[in-house]
């Protein structure tokens, strides 16, 4: 597929329930509950449940985070070699065989919830709310790709002359390179090496060296269920070693990325440079992703809004919001409100359920934001930040607190800043003079200009306005009215483009296609 997709989520089609999706004008309407929200909570868990948070708790006390052995060059080519040799066997097993397997692997990890949350409060310092989520969404993966690959790869007989029968069947391509970020160590490590197996690729799995105990457990989690040794690897080590061997083998047959755009560049250059045959690259990037926000919107489901989609998650999500954009004319009260409701935010330690916001990945993590802000506080005009006590500093060094910036024009927003920290800018006819957009329209041309294309909110009680900016937008995902962030599995398929991503979406229809090769045979009967 060559078609760019955006996916546009309005916050009453957000919570549409199972059922046969109705037809809509604006494009495919996707169903709401069947594998996503609906699905996993029915069996989920649910924190502010204290039957739920009592076993969540006791399994993050209990959490021990593994040391693991670092690939070498010569372990990454007897890998390369094994997984090689493996391909054909497990691209020859049938194809509902390899979706019962990951039947089987969601079972597991929905049966081991707890334990996988305490690994990923200790390892990667989430809130407890956003463990649950992240583990819900890898069960999700797992079951949804299932689904998909029964439903859409089989083989196709098509229609043809007397005489002749045409058939187009999908294959695995090889090995596939699978390389993960560490803000979903679980969620996104699982999806991109379930969809790769799945259509019958070997996988060689890299994950980010600031998470390999939870993707180590999940690759374990994948053999007990049935994955064998020769068609699956876990390979550890920095990208620039590990990582960039993986890229360079001979043998690798598709590379699966989601990380930062730099990196994304690099392996598509490195990929380009070699000999040999012409290797597919998948990449999910960073996004500067903007919420436009006009007179008419309700300036309480703004703020919550804003607060979620830039703070949740210590802003360490690819899809948070880091460009707000105000209409002149309610500008200074949202920004009151907002002011108030960042000073009420709790920081902390990620395993208590107060916690809204904990500390972010890691020291160089913490040094790198600490300097954006160091430069905003010089460039910009620092508008609300939530305070961050001495003593709470010290217990957590990894701590920042949430603070939010004015900037005169949109293009003054530089690269991607990985942390809780917003940019605003006003809009409006009294913007003009200084280089801003005065209306709608110019508004969204300048958000386009910066190149990326992840997520886009917009918030307004004008209908017409919403599907104009939701078409003007060159982004993934749009959502109106609502937090522009956590996507669901198989309801808001999830990705970019331009210098956010190549597609296809993850979690939606179309992705396990690109995993794929294409046969067709033709018999003169
Ligand atoms: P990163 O690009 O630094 O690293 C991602 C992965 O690439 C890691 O496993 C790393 O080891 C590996 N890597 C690094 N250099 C490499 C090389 N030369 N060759 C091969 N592999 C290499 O990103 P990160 O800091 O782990 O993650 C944060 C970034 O990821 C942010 O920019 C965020 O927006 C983006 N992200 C995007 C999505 C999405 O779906 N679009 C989702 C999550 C994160
Ligand atoms: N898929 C994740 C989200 O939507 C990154 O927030």
């Amino acid at each position: 597929l060559t078609l760019a997709s955006a996916t546009l989520t309005r916050s009453s089609q957000a919570q549409a329930v199972a059922g046969a999706p109705a037809a809509d004008p604006e494009g495919l309407v996707l169903p709401g509950a069947l594998y996503g929200a609906g699905r996993a909570n029915a069996a989920g868990w649910d924190v502010s449940c204290p039957a739920h948070l009592a076993p969540l708790t006791q399994a993050v006390a209990q959490a021990v985070v593994p040391a693991v052995a670092l690939a070498t060059p010569a372990t990454v080519d007897a890998t390369m070699a094994r997984l090689h040799q493996g391909f054909d066997a497990w691209d020859d097993r049938p194809l509902a065989e390899r979706a019962a397997v990951l039947r089987r692997a969601a079972d597991l990890l929905e049966a081991r919830t707890p334990a996988y949350c305490g690994l990923l409060v200790k390892e990667a310092h989430k809130t407890l709310g956003d463990c649950v989520a992240e583990v819900r969404e890898a069960i999700d993966f797992c079951r949804y790709y299932a689904s998909q690959a029964e439903e859409r790869l089989g083989e196709v007989v098509l229609p043809g002359p007397t005489g002749e029968r045409n058939t187009l069947r999908c294959t695995g391509r090889g090995v596939f390179v699978c390389i993960s970020p560490w803000n979903f160590p679980l969620a996104i490590f699982a999806g991109q090496v379930v969809a790769a197996l799945v259509t019958g690729n070997t996988v060689a799995a890299k994950p980010a060296e600031q998470t390999p105990a939870v993707a180590a457990a999940f690759v374990a989690l994948l053999h007990e269920a049935g994955v064998p040794a020769d068609a699956l690897a876990l390979l550890h080590g920095p990208g620039e070693t590990v990582g960039a061997a993986l890229v360079a083998d001979p043998r690798t047959a598709g590379v699966c990325f989601t990380g930062s755009t730099a990196v994304a560049k690099h392996i598509q250059r490195a990929l380009a440079a070699q000999d040999g045959a012409i290797v597919p690259l998948i990449a999910e990037t960073g996004g500067l992703n903007a919420m436009v926000v006009d007179s008419t919107a309700l300036p309480e489901q703004v703020v919550d809004a804003v607060v979620q989609s830039a703070f949740r998650s210590a802003g360490q999500r690819c899809s948070a919001l880091r460009l707000l954009c105000l209409h002149e004319a309610v500008a200074d009260a949202i920004l009151h409100m907002l002011a108030g409701a960042m000073a009420e935010l709790r920081l902390g330690d990620p395993a208590e359920l107060r916690t809204d916001v904990g500390p972010v990945i890691d020291a160089e993590a913490h040094a790198g934001i600490r300097a954006q802000l160091a430069r905003l506080e010089r460039e910009a005009r620092p508008i609300a930040s939530t305070p961050l006590p001495a003593e709470l500093a010290a217990r957590w060094p990894t701590l920042v607190a949430p603070a939010a910036f004015e900037l005169a024009r949109v293009d003054q927003l530089q690269a991607e800043i990985f942390g809780p920290v917003l940019h605003v800018v006003r809009w409006g006819p009294g913007q003009a003079r200084q280089g801003g957009a005065a209306d709608a329209g110019a508004l969204v041309r300048q958000i386009n200009a910066l190149g990326y294309g992840l997520t886009f909110g917009v918030q307004t009680r004008i209908d017409s306005r919403a599907q104009a900016l939701a078409r003007q937008a060159r982004v993934g995902n749009v959502y109106v009215n609502r937090n522009m962030i956590g996507a669901v599995v198989g309801v808001q398929p999830f990705g970019g483009e331009g210098l956010s991503g190549t597609g296809p979406k993850a979690g939606g229809p179309h992705y396990l296609y690109r995993f794929c090769a294409e046969r067709t045979v033709t018999v003169n009967t």
